[in-house]
């Protein structure tokens, strides 16, 4: 084995041959990790953006085609007002950041969710954003005032309102805010709830999972790669043999 200790050790370094094309993130646990430190938890929201940034890199320099991260769900309104405000705030400068690194590194930017009911200056960001990038090849969705119920009621309604009457699953699939993109392969959870939050639940009909307690300001390259090597071992089968 020569310095190295064990196989393992060697693998986790390593890519896995088969990796997912679209990978999926629940970005949770800033809040535990800030307390933990006695800090505010909005030290933890603003640490979790130098994470997100850190480890969307690591996914497309992988090989990684797609990833779509959960930002802020449709009931993250209920929180205190400061620190919803806060969280909006950091997304909102994190939007200029991010659309020049996209321009970089040939990423298209989508915002998933609901954004009428945001201010108007930050709808008109994500609109910008999602132009300015619209002709390049990986793609990064993020999830803002995003709820898969009300994304599956928003695909329904707009099936509705062509005149639809009979709605098959390619036709709400057609109409999902990730329609572009397709279901992820891979869904992973920081922060060691094992729950959707209502998140991509249409989407993660055959998606396989990674569950962590690492806390998403500490989830770094090996975590990352530990959940890859999870996934190139799993059988999927889709409901076959
Ligand atoms: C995830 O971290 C970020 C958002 C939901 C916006 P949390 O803020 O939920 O952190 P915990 O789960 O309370 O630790
Ligand atoms: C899920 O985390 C939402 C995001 C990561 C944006 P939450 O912290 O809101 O989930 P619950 O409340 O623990 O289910
Ligand atoms: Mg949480």
């Amino acid at each position: 084995m020569g310095i190295f200790s064990s196989k393992n050790h060697l693998n986790e370094n390593m890519l896995p041959e088969t990796l997912p094309g679209h990978v999926a993130i629940i970005m949770d646990g800033n809040g535990r990790w800030a307390k933990k430190r006695g800090l505010p938890r909005t030290a933890g929201h603003s640490k979790g953006v130098k994470t997100f940034e850190d480890v969307v890199e690591m996914c497309f320099t992988a090989g990684v085609n797609t990833v779509t991260v959960y930002a802020f769900s449709t009931e993250n309104w209920k929180r205190p007002d400061s620190e919803v405000q806060y969280i909006l705030k950091l997304l909102d400068e994190y939007l200029d950041i991010c659309v020049e690194k996209c321009l970089k590194k040939g990423i298209r930017m989508r915002i998933i969710g609901d954004r009428s009911i945001l201010p108007a200056e930050m709808i008109q960001k994500m609109n910008d954003s999602e132009e300015k990038t619209a002709h390049l090849h990986y793609n990064l969705n993020v999830a803002i005032n995003y709820g898969s119920r009300a994304e599956i009621c928003h695909a329904v309604n707009s099936l509705i309102a062509d005149g639809k009457t009979e709605i098959t699953e390619a036709d709400i699939s057609s109409r999902l805010y990730t329609a572009p993109v397709g279901d992820p392969d891979l869904i992973i959870r920081t922060g060691g709830e094992i729950r959707l939050s209502n998140y991509l639940m249409w989407q993660a009909s055959y998606a396989e999972f990674y569950f962590t307690d690492t806390l998403w300001p500490d989830f770094g390259k090996k975590d990352l790669y530990k959940a890859f090597h999870k996934f190139a071992k799993t059988h999927r089968r889709f409901g076959g043999l």
